[in-house]
């Protein structure tokens, strides 16, 4: 913890030559957390100082199998011994693709990169580039990644980085017509998250009424469906989050858990949009780097075979149960939203999120690696034990919310 003196000595250095020490969300989320972590097995990582925590968080989301996944590992180390950064992709680019088309329902074909803000701002310029419109409609207060367009943080940003968005309301289908009425005969595409996920904020699932609206009316403007599972993918179905709704977009973005921790990003699109597919100029340095290919055709196998899909969900559930219980029997008024495997835990009339950090810490002074104010991850390695030590970790963080609320 950061108490300790490892983690201590690396932020006063960090200090020294990273602006702020550290950015983005991965600043340490309050005084109790290490602001550097060692390593990680299993649903287990340790910080710096060599404390050790049942990981809730998965690296905000890429390792969904858990850390050094053998099969995963043996992959990316076998096309490591053979090539991994060369003057062109490797075999495995292709391998994956087909991986892909076979794997998720709306996809023709796949264009890979590194991040999901790679992903998103891709699939905005490929509907730009296929209708020849301008306009893409985002729900207000939705994370698609931190490039100008979408960062949330208004610093070094132009008006014109957000000139040609709109906005509406998720889950409101009302508000998308509106959006949509407004962008007129320049609408190029709609930008959706599987379910409502914004940090900080109690998570919506999505109205499959929204979705199949949502679908219509791209199908009768001609702009993109474009469906962002940077964060979802691959955690709640094996295929887009959307199939089990039963709607298809027409582009999808994808990164964090296809490569099980490895910096791979994937643009998936059918063939309407094929064509503009082709026309944008899109390349990376390392953007055809072969092992996280590798690690992403293993970590697709991997999934499928040991049913991770329903193992993180049959764990979820039972998290999302033991939890309740304990706010109950706390006697605290709880929010437990999004789909077990992803949930969000917020306090009843807590809008600074004090309790949700006394909550936090002490759970994480119990072994237990959750965050305050973004949504969790339950990857498929965790096991019973793991669970039970979260379990006795949060029963005591509920305990030090109690008494923080001086009951
Ligand atoms: C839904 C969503 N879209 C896009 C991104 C951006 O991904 P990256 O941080 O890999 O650029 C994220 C990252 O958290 C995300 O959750």
């Amino acid at each position: 913890m950061s108490e300790g003196t490892a983690d201590r000595q690396l932020r006063d250095r960090a200090r020294a030559v990273i602006p702020g020490g550290m950015y983005g969300h991965q600043v340490a989320p309050g005084a109790a957390y290490p602001q550097f972590m060692r390593g990680g097995r299993g649903a287990r990582v340790w910080d710096v100082d060599g404390n050790e925590y049942v990981d809730l968080m998965c690296s905000y989301g890429p390792v969904v199998l858990g850390h050094q996944h053998p099969a995963v590992e043996a992959a990316a180390r076998a096309q490591a011994a053979i090539g991994d950064c060369l003057n062109s992709p490797g075999p495995v680019m292709v391998d994956l693709a087909e991986l892909l088309v076979q794997t998720v329902r709306h996809a023709d074909w796949a264009i890979f990169a590194k991040n999901g803000t790679d992903a998103t701002t891709m699939c905005c310029t490929i509907a730009r580039a296929q209708t020849g419109r301008n306009k893409i409609l985002v729900a207000t207060g939705a994370y698609h990644g931190a490039a100008p367009w979408c960062t949330p943080r208004p610093a070094g940003v132009t008006a014109a980085d957000h000139a040609n968005l709109g906005y509406y309301t998720f889950n409101d289908l009302a508000s998308v017509r509106q959006a949509a009425a407004e962008a007129a005969d320049d609408l190029a595409g709609i930008l959706v998250s599987p379910f409502k996920h914004d940090a900080g904020y109690d998570q919506e699932l999505v109205d499959p009424a929204f979705a199949r609206g949502l679908r219509a009316l791209c199908d009768a403007t001609g702009a993109a469906l474009i469906l962002d599972d940077v964060r979802c993918g691959f955690r709640l179905h094996l295929g887009s989050s959307w199939e089990p709704v039963g709607v298809d977009p027409d582009l999808s973005a994808w990164s964090k858990a296809i490569a099980n921790g490895r910096a791979l990003a994937a643009v998936l699109g059918n063939d309407a949009f094929r064509e503009g597919a082709k026309q944008v100029f899109v390349t990376g340095s390392f953007w055809f780097s072969a092992v996280p290919m590798a690690a992403a055709v293993a970590t697709i196998g991997a999934l499928r075979e040991e049913k991770a899909i329903e193992a993180m969900r049959t764990k979820g559930e039972a998290l999302r149960d033991g939890i309740l219980d304990q706010a109950r029997s706390w006697d605290l008024a709880v929010n437990y939203t999004g789909p077990p495997v992803m949930p969000y835990l917020t306090f009843a009339g807590d809008a600074g999120h004090e309790l949700a950090g006394v909550f936090a810490a002490q759970a994480l002074r119990g072994g237990a690696y959750l965050h305050p104010r973004h949504n969790w991850f339950v990857s498929a390695a965790m096991t019973g034990d793991d669970l039970a030590l979260v379990l006795e970790a949060t029963d005591q963080a509920f305990a030090a919310v109690r008494k923080h609320l001086g009951q």
